[in-house]
């Protein structure tokens, strides 16, 4: 579980923080918050130094593409999808956990 505030996120400036032990990139879309495995699922890139276009998060060393919002990869060269995880928003307070 991990901590962090809304107010602390900026459209199209994802942040990585830590849940549990995993590394999870967290990134405003709108006004919505979407949290998915920092990795990147092709090798060792933070997910969280990308680029965001839409609800698409592209990595910055090969170029994948993820969806923020199921974690499904949508540009090769990564094949895995990676993990979300569950926000919760209470005011300005969102608790990020991982899905049971
Ligand atoms: S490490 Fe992300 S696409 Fe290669």
């Amino acid at each position: 579980m991990s901590n962090l505030q809304y107010s602390q996120l900026h459209a199209g400036k994802p942040v990585r923080v830590e849940v549990d032990g995993e590394w999870v990139c967290v990134a405003k879309v709108g006004d919505e918050v979407f949290a998915i495995d920092d990795t990147c699922s092709h090798s060792d890139a933070s997910l969280s130094e990308g680029e965001i276009s839409g609800f698409k998060i592209e990595c910055w060393l090969h170029g994948a593409e993820f969806d923020l919002r199921t974690g499904e990869v949508l540009t090769p060269p990564a094949t895995q999808n990676v993990q979300t995880y569950l926000i919760d928003r209470d005011g300005d307070a969102l608790t990020i956990k991982k899905a049971n």
